[in-house]
């Protein structure tokens, strides 16, 4: 039995705590947004009072089954909806993709003119939590809450954050008066089956001039001096493999051109796509821009697994052994010297009109 498995889940959520130095923190509450399941009590202490959802309960233990496939760990709940692993492999990648957005806006965490004191934030699909742990630190006065198909947050947290195990793509039961000031999502391409609704829903649910923002980065990695990438034939033929395999899994990786227009049908108001270009690999002379492509370089060749493996194997119904070879490949032109690659962020944000309800 793999070794999390053997532990109950209460267990689970205390052992898998990864508290950061200096910061107070408090043992978070998880809530399962699904009123129906079979209850496994883990912990009733709320992490922000008395402003639970009404629909938000304690977490069930069948959320800590994960499934194990081909040497990596997937989540349980909603299982099959979302391909890429939830291990601590995969954990460790999405800290690292963090620290590369924060780096890529100088430090910040949003592109959006929230203000200090903004109250009610939510974060979708917020993975490690660690953007929500970030900005309810920035942010003392706000509640975050980040949702999430696995439970894959740490135990302590700010007191101002808290994490549900809940599908983005389900029925948001928030109540009017639960309506939030800022919505966030990163990393969200592969995720999402239907947009539009994903949109409504969050227009739904923004205060009347609140802020939506989605930072999404091009899964089509590219090059200036090589446009066609013909000195990294293994790249383009693996990004028109994982494009394909994503459409036909109905969740389509490759979303982030498409978002800001996502916004202007949905009626945002003053949207802006603010694209930044990540180099992947040392080679920039500028010093930053050299780690920032470190780091970027790193996070690919770990997250070419993440993204290929099930996608692959599952849709395409490639074999385990023929896929490891295709992201070896994947790998080796990512590490190759002469290429100058580099990958595409996009910050999108946008405001909800003042006077609509
Ligand atoms: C690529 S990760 C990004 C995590 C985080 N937003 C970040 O940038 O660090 C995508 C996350 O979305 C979660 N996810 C996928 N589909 C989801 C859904 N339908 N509802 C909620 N979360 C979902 C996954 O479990 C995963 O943690």
């Amino acid at each position: 039995m793999p070794p999390e498995t053997a532990f109950p889940p209460s267990w689970v959520a205390i052992i898998r705590t990864r508290p950061r130095a200096g910061r107070s923190r408090q043992k978070a509450s998880y809530g399962l947004n699904k009123p129906n399941d079979n209850i496994d009590h883990i912990d009733s202490d709320s992490a922000i009072g008395s402003d639970h959802s009404a629909a938000s309960t304690s977490i069930t233990s069948s959320v800590f089954n994960y499934k194990y496939e081909n040497g990596r760990r997937y989540h349980s709940f909603r299982e099959g909806e979302y391909m890429l692993p939830n291990d601590e492999r995969e954990q460790n990648r999405m800290d690292l993709h963090h620290h590369i957005f924060r780096l890529s806006l100088g430090g910040q965490l949003t592109r959006a003119p929230i203000p200090q004191d903004v109250q009610r934030v939510l974060d979708l699909g917020t993975g490690t939590g660690i953007w929500a742990i970030d900005f309810a630190d920035e942010y003392p006065n706000a509640i975050v809450i980040g949702n999430d198909l696995s439970p894959i947050q740490p135990a302590w947290v700010p007191a101002n954050c808290k994490f549900i195990v809940d599908d983005a793509e389900s029925d948001w039961i928030y109540r009017p008066e639960e309506a939030f000031d800022y919505i966030h999502g990163r990393s969200l391409g592969g995720s999402i089956r239907d947009w539009d609704r994903l949109y409504r829903q969050i227009y739904q649910n923004l205060k009347p001039g609140g802020w939506l923002e989605m930072q999404e980065y091009e899964v089509w990695i590219r090059s200036e001096d090589d446009p066609e990438l013909l000195n990294a034939p293994v790249i383009a033929q693996w990004q028109e493999l994982v494009d394909k395999a994503s459409i036909m899994f109905g969740k389509r990786l490759n979303i982030a051109e498409s978002v800001k227009q996502r916004f202007i049908d949905a009626g945002f108001e003053d949207v802006r796509d603010d694209v930044y270009k990540v180099p992947i690999g040392t080679w920039p002379l500028d010093p930053k821009l050299k780690v920032l492509g470190l780091y970027q370089r790193e996070q690919i060749c770990d997250c070419v697994e993440s993204v290929t493996l099930a996608l692959l194997t599952r849709v395409l119904k490639w074999s385990n052994e023929e896929t490891q070879v295709l992201i070896a490949k994947v790998r080796s032109d990512l590490r190759n010297k002469k290429q100058h690659l580099h990958s595409t962020f996009h910050f999108v944000y946008g405001r909800k009109p003042t006077s609509t309800g």
